[in-house]
Protein backbone atom coordinates (compact mmCIF):
# COMPACT_ATOMS: atom_id res chain seq x y z
CA UNK A 1 0.00 0.00 0.00
CA UNK A 2 1.25 3.70 -0.63
CA UNK A 3 2.36 5.70 2.31
CA UNK A 4 -0.30 8.23 3.10
CA UNK A 5 2.41 11.13 2.50
CA UNK A 6 5.04 11.01 0.53
CA UNK A 7 7.10 14.30 -0.10
CA UNK A 8 10.12 13.81 -2.66
CA UNK A 9 13.02 16.43 -2.95
CA UNK A 10 10.22 19.30 -2.41
CA UNK A 11 11.27 22.88 -1.96
CA UNK A 12 9.40 26.19 -1.61
CA UNK A 13 11.20 29.29 -1.73
CA UNK A 14 9.76 32.84 -1.58
CA UNK A 15 10.55 35.87 -3.58
CA UNK A 16 11.65 38.81 -0.93
CA UNK A 17 12.56 41.72 -3.08
CA UNK A 18 15.54 40.86 -5.09
CA UNK A 19 16.49 37.88 -3.21
CA UNK A 20 14.86 34.31 -3.47
CA UNK A 21 14.49 33.21 0.44
CA UNK A 22 14.19 29.26 1.23
CA UNK A 23 11.99 27.86 3.38
CA UNK A 24 11.80 24.42 2.70
CA UNK A 25 15.25 23.28 1.17
CA UNK A 26 14.68 19.48 -0.45
CA UNK A 27 12.64 17.47 1.82
CA UNK A 28 12.07 14.23 1.50
CA UNK A 29 9.79 12.07 3.41
CA UNK A 30 7.18 9.13 3.46
CA UNK A 31 4.35 9.03 6.43
CA UNK A 32 2.75 6.11 6.88
CA UNK A 33 -1.11 5.61 7.32
CA UNK A 34 -2.31 6.36 10.85
CA UNK A 35 0.67 7.36 12.33
CA UNK A 36 0.89 10.32 14.70
CA UNK A 37 4.06 12.42 13.74
CA UNK A 38 4.68 15.63 15.90
CA UNK A 39 6.95 18.08 13.77
CA UNK A 40 8.99 19.92 15.93
CA UNK A 41 11.51 22.76 14.91
CA UNK A 42 11.91 26.71 16.06
CA UNK A 43 9.47 29.37 14.77
CA UNK A 44 10.36 30.09 11.11
CA UNK A 45 11.51 26.93 9.97
CA UNK A 46 9.07 26.09 7.88
CA UNK A 47 6.34 23.80 9.92
CA UNK A 48 2.89 25.44 8.46
CA UNK A 49 4.92 26.13 4.83
CA UNK A 50 5.53 21.89 5.25
CA UNK A 51 1.30 21.46 6.32
CA UNK A 52 0.13 24.14 3.87
CA UNK A 53 1.76 22.16 0.94
CA UNK A 54 0.33 18.80 2.35
CA UNK A 55 -3.15 20.80 2.53
CA UNK A 56 -2.56 21.40 -1.25
CA UNK A 57 -2.99 25.13 0.18
CA UNK A 58 0.52 26.13 -1.35
CA UNK A 59 2.03 24.75 -4.17
CA UNK A 60 5.77 23.57 -3.45
CA UNK A 61 8.25 25.49 -6.04
CA UNK A 62 9.92 22.54 -7.02
CA UNK A 63 9.49 18.94 -5.81
CA UNK A 64 6.46 16.67 -5.35
CA UNK A 65 3.29 16.08 -3.23
CA UNK A 66 1.67 12.76 -2.96
CA UNK A 67 -0.97 11.33 -0.87
CA UNK A 68 -3.02 8.35 -0.96
CA UNK A 69 -0.84 6.92 -3.71
CA UNK A 70 -1.81 10.37 -5.91
CA UNK A 71 0.03 13.44 -6.72
CA UNK A 72 -1.69 16.90 -5.97
CA UNK A 73 0.35 18.68 -8.26
CA UNK A 74 -1.73 17.35 -11.28
CA UNK A 75 -4.91 18.89 -9.78
CA UNK A 76 -6.77 21.90 -10.13
CA UNK A 77 -7.81 24.53 -7.42
CA UNK A 78 -11.47 23.44 -7.99
CA UNK A 79 -10.05 19.62 -7.35
CA UNK A 80 -8.15 19.78 -4.59
CA UNK A 81 -10.55 21.77 -2.70
CA UNK A 82 -13.07 19.16 -3.21
CA UNK A 83 -10.97 16.68 -2.54
CA UNK A 84 -9.67 18.74 1.20
CA UNK A 85 -13.07 18.72 1.84
CA UNK A 86 -13.34 14.67 2.00
CA UNK A 87 -10.41 13.76 3.14
CA UNK A 88 -8.83 15.85 5.12
CA UNK A 89 -9.28 17.71 8.68
CA UNK A 90 -7.58 20.20 9.88
CA UNK A 91 -7.33 21.83 13.81
CA UNK A 92 -5.92 25.34 14.42
CA UNK A 93 -3.71 27.28 17.57
CA UNK A 94 -6.92 29.56 17.59
CA UNK A 95 -10.00 27.10 17.03
CA UNK A 96 -11.64 28.79 14.22
CA UNK A 97 -15.25 28.21 15.33
CA UNK A 98 -18.13 30.08 14.24
CA UNK A 99 -19.26 32.35 17.06
CA UNK A 100 -22.85 32.25 16.38
CA UNK A 101 -23.28 28.53 15.96
CA UNK A 102 -23.50 26.42 19.05
CA UNK A 103 -20.91 23.79 19.35
CA UNK A 104 -23.16 20.99 17.29
CA UNK A 105 -24.08 23.39 14.43
CA UNK A 106 -20.21 23.98 14.28
CA UNK A 107 -19.53 20.25 13.90
CA UNK A 108 -22.30 20.02 11.38
CA UNK A 109 -21.30 22.30 9.32
CA UNK A 110 -18.66 20.59 7.27
CA UNK A 111 -21.14 17.56 7.10
CA UNK A 112 -23.79 19.68 5.58
CA UNK A 113 -21.51 20.66 3.53
CA UNK A 114 -21.02 17.09 2.17
CA UNK A 115 -24.46 16.65 2.13
CA UNK A 116 -23.77 13.58 4.55
CA UNK A 117 -26.98 11.73 5.67
CA UNK A 118 -27.32 12.29 9.39
CA UNK A 119 -25.68 15.61 10.25
CA UNK A 120 -26.92 16.12 14.05
CA UNK A 121 -26.86 12.67 14.74
CA UNK A 122 -23.01 12.39 13.85
CA UNK A 123 -22.05 15.31 15.76
CA UNK A 124 -23.75 14.63 18.18
CA UNK A 125 -22.32 11.09 18.51
CA UNK A 126 -18.57 13.25 18.38
CA UNK A 127 -19.32 15.50 20.81
CA UNK A 128 -19.88 12.73 23.31
CA UNK A 129 -16.42 11.08 21.89
CA UNK A 130 -15.03 14.30 23.21
CA UNK A 131 -16.40 14.43 26.52
CA UNK A 132 -18.74 17.47 25.03
CA UNK A 133 -22.39 15.27 25.12
CA UNK A 134 -23.92 17.83 27.19
CA UNK A 135 -22.75 20.71 25.92
CA UNK A 136 -23.89 20.59 22.24
CA UNK A 137 -26.47 23.96 22.11
CA UNK A 138 -23.84 25.67 24.30
CA UNK A 139 -22.20 28.89 22.08
CA UNK A 140 -18.04 29.18 21.94
CA UNK A 141 -18.31 31.79 24.32
CA UNK A 142 -19.72 29.59 27.25
CA UNK A 143 -16.97 27.01 26.66
CA UNK A 144 -13.57 27.30 28.17
CA UNK A 145 -10.56 27.45 26.03
CA UNK A 146 -9.74 23.50 25.92
CA UNK A 147 -13.47 22.60 25.41
CA UNK A 148 -13.63 24.96 22.33
CA UNK A 149 -10.33 23.10 20.95
CA UNK A 150 -12.04 19.80 21.72
CA UNK A 151 -15.26 21.12 19.78
CA UNK A 152 -12.71 22.21 17.27
CA UNK A 153 -11.49 18.35 16.70
CA UNK A 154 -14.97 16.80 16.87
CA UNK A 155 -15.42 19.13 13.66
CA UNK A 156 -12.07 18.21 12.04
CA UNK A 157 -13.32 14.87 12.51
CA UNK A 158 -16.54 14.86 11.33
CA UNK A 159 -15.84 13.86 7.82
CA UNK A 160 -13.99 10.99 8.80
CA UNK A 161 -10.95 12.46 7.08
CA UNK A 162 -8.11 9.98 6.29
CA UNK A 163 -5.42 12.89 7.34
CA UNK A 164 -5.98 15.03 9.75
CA UNK A 165 -3.31 18.26 10.24
CA UNK A 166 -2.98 20.40 13.48
CA UNK A 167 -1.11 23.72 13.51
CA UNK A 168 -0.21 23.81 17.41
CA UNK A 169 -3.08 22.79 18.57
CA UNK A 170 -2.38 22.88 22.27
CA UNK A 171 -0.57 26.50 21.61
CA UNK A 172 -2.92 28.50 23.47
CA UNK A 173 -4.03 25.84 25.95
CA UNK A 174 -2.16 25.27 29.40
CA UNK A 175 0.15 21.96 29.71
CA UNK A 176 -2.82 19.99 31.08
CA UNK A 177 -5.49 21.22 29.15
CA UNK A 178 -3.42 20.80 26.24
CA UNK A 179 -2.55 17.04 26.81
CA UNK A 180 -6.57 16.40 27.26
CA UNK A 181 -6.66 17.81 23.91
CA UNK A 182 -3.86 15.65 22.68
CA UNK A 183 -5.62 12.93 24.25
CA UNK A 184 -9.16 13.46 22.44
CA UNK A 185 -7.11 13.81 18.99
CA UNK A 186 -4.77 10.53 18.95
CA UNK A 187 -8.17 8.33 20.35
CA UNK A 188 -10.36 9.54 17.39
CA UNK A 189 -6.85 8.74 15.21
CA UNK A 190 -6.86 5.57 16.33
CA UNK A 191 -10.77 4.58 16.16
CA UNK A 192 -10.81 5.93 12.68
CA UNK A 193 -7.17 4.88 11.37
CA UNK A 194 -6.82 8.38 10.37
CA UNK A 195 -2.93 9.99 9.80
CA UNK A 196 -2.23 12.52 11.96
CA UNK A 197 0.52 15.11 11.79
CA UNK A 198 0.51 17.96 14.31
CA UNK A 199 2.91 20.85 14.81
CA UNK A 200 3.81 21.63 18.16
CA UNK A 201 6.16 23.29 20.35
CA UNK A 202 5.70 21.37 23.77
CA UNK A 203 8.05 18.91 24.11
CA UNK A 204 5.61 16.76 26.02
CA UNK A 205 3.28 16.94 23.42
CA UNK A 206 5.71 15.76 20.81
CA UNK A 207 7.08 12.68 23.33
CA UNK A 208 3.66 10.86 22.93
CA UNK A 209 3.74 11.13 19.38
CA UNK A 210 5.21 7.81 17.43
CA UNK A 211 7.47 10.03 15.37
CA UNK A 212 8.97 13.12 15.85
CA UNK A 213 10.45 15.36 12.53
CA UNK A 214 12.37 18.23 13.61
CA UNK A 215 12.73 20.94 10.98
CA UNK A 216 15.75 23.46 10.98
CA UNK A 217 15.94 26.20 8.37
CA UNK A 218 14.05 24.32 5.88
CA UNK A 219 15.43 21.03 6.28
CA UNK A 220 14.67 17.67 8.42
CA UNK A 221 17.80 17.56 10.96
CA UNK A 222 16.07 14.69 13.28
CA UNK A 223 13.57 12.29 12.29
CA UNK A 224 13.03 9.67 15.55
CA UNK A 225 10.63 6.79 16.16
CA UNK A 226 10.90 5.89 19.24
CA UNK A 227 8.84 6.79 21.79
CA UNK A 228 10.68 9.08 24.29
CA UNK A 229 10.16 8.15 28.21
CA UNK A 230 9.17 11.37 29.36
CA UNK A 231 9.78 12.28 32.55
CA UNK A 232 6.82 13.68 34.83
CA UNK A 233 4.21 12.50 32.12
CA UNK A 234 1.01 10.39 32.72
CA UNK A 235 1.04 7.14 30.86
N1 LIG B 1 3.92 33.80 1.66
C1 LIG B 1 5.15 34.01 2.16
N2 LIG B 1 5.97 34.94 1.61
C2 LIG B 1 7.22 35.15 2.10
N3 LIG B 1 7.74 34.48 3.13
C3 LIG B 1 6.98 33.53 3.72
C4 LIG B 1 5.65 33.25 3.27
N4 LIG B 1 5.15 32.25 4.04
C5 LIG B 1 6.12 31.94 4.94
N5 LIG B 1 7.22 32.71 4.73
C6 LIG B 1 8.47 32.67 5.52
O1 LIG B 1 8.86 31.32 5.64
C7 LIG B 1 9.49 31.08 6.88
C8 LIG B 1 8.85 29.87 7.53
O2 LIG B 1 7.52 30.17 7.86
P1 LIG B 1 6.55 29.13 8.57
O3 LIG B 1 6.41 27.92 7.73
O4 LIG B 1 5.31 29.87 8.92
O5 LIG B 1 7.40 28.78 9.88
P2 LIG B 1 6.96 28.06 11.23
O6 LIG B 1 5.55 27.57 11.08
O7 LIG B 1 7.96 26.95 11.42
O8 LIG B 1 7.12 29.09 12.30
C9 LIG B 1 9.35 32.36 7.69
O9 LIG B 1 10.58 33.02 7.64
C10 LIG B 1 8.27 33.11 6.96
O10 LIG B 1 8.47 34.49 7.07
MG1 LIG C 1 3.81 28.07 12.13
Amino acid sequence: MSPAISLRNVSRRFRSGDADITVLDAVSLEIERGELVAIIGPSGSGKSTLLALLAGLDRPTTGEVWVDGEPLHTRSEDELARWRRGALGFVFQSFQLLDHFTARENVQFPLELLDAADPVGTADVLLEAVGLGKRGHHYPRQLSGGEQQRVAVARAFAASPRILLADEPTGNLDGATGARVLETMDELRRKSGATLILVTHDPAIAARADRRLTLRDGRIVSDERERVSAVGLAP
